[in-house]
């Protein structure tokens, strides 16, 4: 079969790997429909992430077909469709049973930090992932669910991390009937964090990126005021201005560890790697958040990011949330929520890749070129 593997920072190619086989009694093969490439993605693409090793295929964001199941599976069989969350879990231990499944205690015999998933080094356990034309699925009769008949694919495949995970940073910030939030980062998981938070009662919400194109998609999509970071001398003294110099109740840190905005930290986070990541997002979190506010923390850091204002936050009574998100948990409200029409997941598709141009696909993504906010990956399997 085709997939996508990695080579090594910055280099990726599609090559010719063994078919993916049943393992335990509870796995599951599927054929791969669509993929995504998320902004998690470029955290390994770019070399960030430890232990990513070569010969690895990315992809935690799939949907597709069954095409095998072992000899345990109940709830599964050849020919449902599928979407799969991008958390591998086993649904029963002391965790999963507290539907912390992003946190599971099982999947993952390298970090007890960080549970289990899907093509994202072997720090999350060194599974292969779904930007392939088949992929093995673990503990099958816990985490795929069947896709409703009414349910298009497009939206299904960002029902497996982007939307959730937007969702959940709203989730995480505690909203209150009329709150001001930020969300920093107009990616696909703060646009959704963006819109998510008008529906838990937001009264204002206001999206900070330096990316023109996407800050017109935090207006148009999740009706959002704007600010563009790079026309500031200083952001959070802007952001301070437009919040009666309170701060935001609540601020969703959607943009992580390789954020722009200080030249200083992402040359020692980023490219000198001297500490795990930029925390300059992180940073501008926690001064912009209110006194007692709350900030919800998306974005993905390394082990040990340095610099970070970790008095001021103390000092300013903050409530800092957060965690990979439990993708499943949050099914039943988005489908709702899907159904009905409040959230449209696949207006922010904006790059349909053929599995062949993966290489072409990331780097597109990598250096924001061509308006690209959310691309899809389509393997060519048959
Ligand atoms: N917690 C989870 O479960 C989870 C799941 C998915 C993604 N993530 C993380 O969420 C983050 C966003 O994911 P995405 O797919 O939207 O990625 P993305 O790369 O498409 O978007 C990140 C955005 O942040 C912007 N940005 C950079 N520096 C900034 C700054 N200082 N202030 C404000 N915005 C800034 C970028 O221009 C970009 O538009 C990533 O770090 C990703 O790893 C976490
Ligand atoms: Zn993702
Ligand atoms: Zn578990």
């Amino acid at each position: 079969m085709h997939a996508m593997v990695y080579r090594g920072p910055y280099k990726i190619r599609v090559e010719e790997k063994d078919m993916p086989s049943i393992e335990h009694p509870n796995d599951a093969i599927v054929r791969v429909a669509l993929a995504a490439i998320c902004g998690s993605d470029l955290h390994l693409y770019h070399g960030l992430i430890p232990d990513t090793r070569v010969g690895t295929t990315f992809g935690h964001e799939f949907i597709g077909v069954v095409e095998e199941v072992g000899p345990s599976v109940q709830n599964l069989k050849k020919g449902d469709r599928v979407m799969v969350p991008f958390n591998v879990y086993c649904g029963s231990c002391y965790f999963c049973a507290r539907g912390l499944y992003s946190n599971c205690h099982n999947v993952n015999p390298n970090a007890t930090a960080v549970g289990g998933a899907y093509g994202y080094s072997h720090t999350a356990g060194g599974y292969d992932g779904g930007q392939s034309e088949f992929v093995r699925v673990p503990f099958a009769d816990v985490g795929p669910t069947l896709i409703p008949e009414w349910m298009d694919d497009e939206d299904a495949v960002l029902l497996t991390d982007a939307l959730p995970t937007g969702y959940f940073g709203a989730q995480l910030g505690d909203i209150e009937e009329g709150d001001t939030v930020i969300v920093l980062g107009a990616g696909p998981v703060g646009l959704f964090a963006a819109a998510s938070s008008w529906l838990m009662g937001a009264g204002r919400v206001i999206v900070v990126d330096h990316l023109d194109y996407r800050l017109a998609k935090a207006r148009e999509f999740a009706h959002a005021e704007t600010y563009n970071f790079a026309e500031y001398p200083d952001i959070v003294l802007e952001l301070k201005k437009a919040t009666d110099y309170l701060g935001a109740d609540v601020v969703i840190d959607a943009a992580g560890a390789e954020a722009d905005g200080s030249f200083l930290q992402h040359v020692t986070g980023v490219k000198l790697k001297l500490q795990g990541g930029s925390p300059i997002a992180l940073n501008w979190a926690l001064d912009t958040a209110r006194k007692g506010g709350t900030v919800s923390v998306l974005g993905a850091y390394g082990p040990a990011p340095s610099g970070i204002k970790f008095g001021d936050a103390m000092n300013k009574g903050l409530t800092i949330r957060t965690n990979q998100c439990p993708v499943k948990r949050q099914w039943p409200r988005l489908f709702e929520h899907v159904r009905n029409g409040y959230l449209k997941p696949s207006e922010l598709v904006t790059h349909r890749i053929p599995l062949e141009h993966i290489a072409e696909g990331y780097h597109i993504f990598s250096s924001k070129l061509d308006g690209i906010i959310k691309p899809i990956v389509v393997p060519q399997a048959s």
